[in-house]
C-alpha cells in the first residue's frame, strides 16, 4: 500500500481516530564505501524514493499500539515497561526507538501507530533503519513540539536502538542515510567524526540499477559479528606500531603498507586491507564524481565488489554471480555488491539503452546458476525522514 488516501482510511478503520500525522522514512543504497561505517570510515549512501511511512495519533491511555499494513499482529506496549518487549518478533525496532527517545530525555506518550513498509526486507536496502527513523521522527514531532528536530542525533539514537535494544551491531551508516538523505545526492560521511557533504548524482545518459538476488540472508548476522571482531583484532595489531589510533579509518594505504606485518593472522589481515583500500576508494570516488567521470567511477565500484568477494569474504555464489552476469553487458560501468552482503542486492551504472538488455540477460544467467529469479529496480533517489502530511 501506498497511496496516502487508502493509508488514513485504514488507520481510521483500525484505530477509530482521524486525528493523523503521517511520517516517512527511506531506505538507501550505498554506493560505495562496504564495512567501514563501524570501522570509523567512509561511506557514499544514497537514500531511496521508497521507505517505510507511519500514520501516527494521540491515545489517552500509555500505550504504543503497533500495527503494520502488511501483518496480523498488533503490538500494545505499556511505555513504563518497554525493555519486556526486546525479544518480541515485530515491533521491537519501534519500542526500541520509544525507548532510547525516552532514555535521551525525550518525552514520548501513549500512540497508535500504523506502519507501511515498501523496503523489500533483508535485500540490504536497510528496511530497518526505514523503520527505526520514520519511528523516531513521528514520535519526536508529536510529543515534542517545542524541540527542534537534531537530526544527526537522531540517527544515533535510531542505531542505538538497533544495537543495544534489538541487539544487532550495525553501524551509523543506514540511520544516517535514511534521516539525511536528499534527491539526486548521494551521502559523503566520514563514520569517525559525523561529517558529511552531499555529492551530486548526475547520471546523465546513465541510471542506477539494484538487482536483488532474492536469497534468503540467513548467515547475515553471524558473519557480520565475526568481521566486526576480525577487524578489532587488527586494531590491536596495528596499535602496537601506532599506539594513539582508534579505529582503523585513522589509516591511510601508505601508512598501511608500511606497518602490515606487524598483522600477524592472515585472515585479519585480509580483513583490514579490504577496508583500507576501501576507504580509498571512497576518496577516489569523490574526486572522480566531482568531475562527472562516471567510468572511473564505476571501475571502483568493481574493485569494491572484488575486495568484499576476495579479502572481506561477504559475497557469495548470488552476488558474484549478478556481479559477473553484469559485466558482461554492454553499457554497464560499473557493479557491486550493497550493504552487508551474504545476498540482498547489488547496485550497478547501466546506460539508459541498455536497461532491457541487462534485465534479460542478467536475470537468465542468475537463474541459470541459482536457479532463484532475481528483481530489478531502476533506483530513483528520495528525502530523507520528514512529515509527509
Ligand atoms: C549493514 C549495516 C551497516 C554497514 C553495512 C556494511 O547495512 O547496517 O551499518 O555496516 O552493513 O557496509
Amino acid at each position: 500500500m501506498s497511496n496516502i488516501e487508502e493509508l488514513k482510511k485504514k488507520f481510521r478503520e483500525i484505530f477509530k481516530d482521524d486525528n493523523v500525522r503521517i511520517f516517512h522514512s527511506p531506505g538507501r543504497v550505498n554506493l560505495l564505501g562496504e564495512h567501514t561505517d563501524y570501522n570509523g570510515g567512509y561511506v557514499l549512501p544514497a537514500a531511496l524514493n521508497v521507505g517505510t511511512t507511519v500514520c501516527i495519533s494521540k491515545r489517552d491511555d500509555k500505550k504504543i499500539v503497533l500495527k503494520a499494513t502488511d501483518l496480523d499482529d498488533v503490538v500494545s506496549a505499556d511505555i513504563d515497561n518497554l525493555l519486556s518487549y526486546r525479544n518480541i518478533k515485530w515491533g521491537n525496532y519501534q519500542l526500541g526507538v520509544a525507548y532510547e527517545l525516552m532514555k535521551a530525555g525525550y518525552k514520548v506518550g501513549g500512540c497508535n501507530m500504523l506502519f507501511d513498509d515498501a523496503v523489500p526486507h533483508g535485500a540490504g536496502l536497510s528496511s530497518s533503519a526505514a523503520i527505526e527513523c520514520a519511528t523516531g521522527i513521528a514520535l519526536i514531532s508529536m510529543f515534542n513540539p517545542e524541540r527542534e528536530i537534531d537530526r544527526v542525533e537522531l540517527a544515533l539514537l535510531a542505531q542505538k536502538a538497533e544495537n543495544q535494544f534489538v541487539g544487532v551491531n550495525c553501524g551509523i551508516m543506514d540511520q544516517f542515510a535514511s534521516i539525511m538523505g536528499k534527491r539526486d545526492n548521494a551521502i559523503f560521511l566520514n563514520c569517525r567524526t559525523l561529517e558529511y557533504q552531499y555529492v551530486p548524482l548526475s547520471l546523465g545518459d546513465y541510471v542506477l540499477v539494484i538487482t536483488n538476488t532474492n536469497k534468503k540472508r540467513s548467515l547475515a548476522d553471524s558473519k557480520y559479528n565475526e568481521r566486526r571482531a576480525e577487524c578489532e583484532k587488527g586494531l590491536e595489531f596495528l596499535k602496537k606500531e601506532l599506539p594513539y589510533i582508534t579505529c582503523l579509518g585513522e589509516i591511510t594505504v601508505d601508512i598501511f603498507e608500511s606497518i602490515r606485518e606487524v598483522i600477524k593472522d592472515p585472515v585479519v589481515e585480509k580483513r583490514v586491507r579490504h577496508v583500507i583500500y576501501e576507504d580509498d576508494r571512497v576518496l577516489k570516488a569523490i574526486e572522480v564524481l566531482s568531475k562527472g567521470n562516471l567510468s572511473e567511477f564505476g571501475k571502483l565500484m568493481i574493485e569494491s565488489h572484488i575486495s568484499l568477494r576476495d579479502l572481506y569474504e561477504v559475497t557469495g555464489i548470488e552476488l558474484d554471480t549478478l556481479f559477473e552476469e553484469a559485466l558482461k553487458v554492454k553499457g554497464v560501468l560499473g557493479t557491486r555488491m550493497t550493504g552487508a552482503g551474504f545476498g540482498g542486492c547489488t547496485v550497478s551504472i547501466v546506460h539508459k539503452s541498455a536497461i532491457d538488455d541487462f534485465k534479460r540477460y542478467v536475470g537468465e544467467n542468475y537463474r541459470l546458476k541459482t536457479s532463484l529469479t532475481p528483481d530489478f529496480y531502476v533506483m530513483e533517489t528520495g528525502e530523507g525522514a520528514r512529515e509527509i502530511c
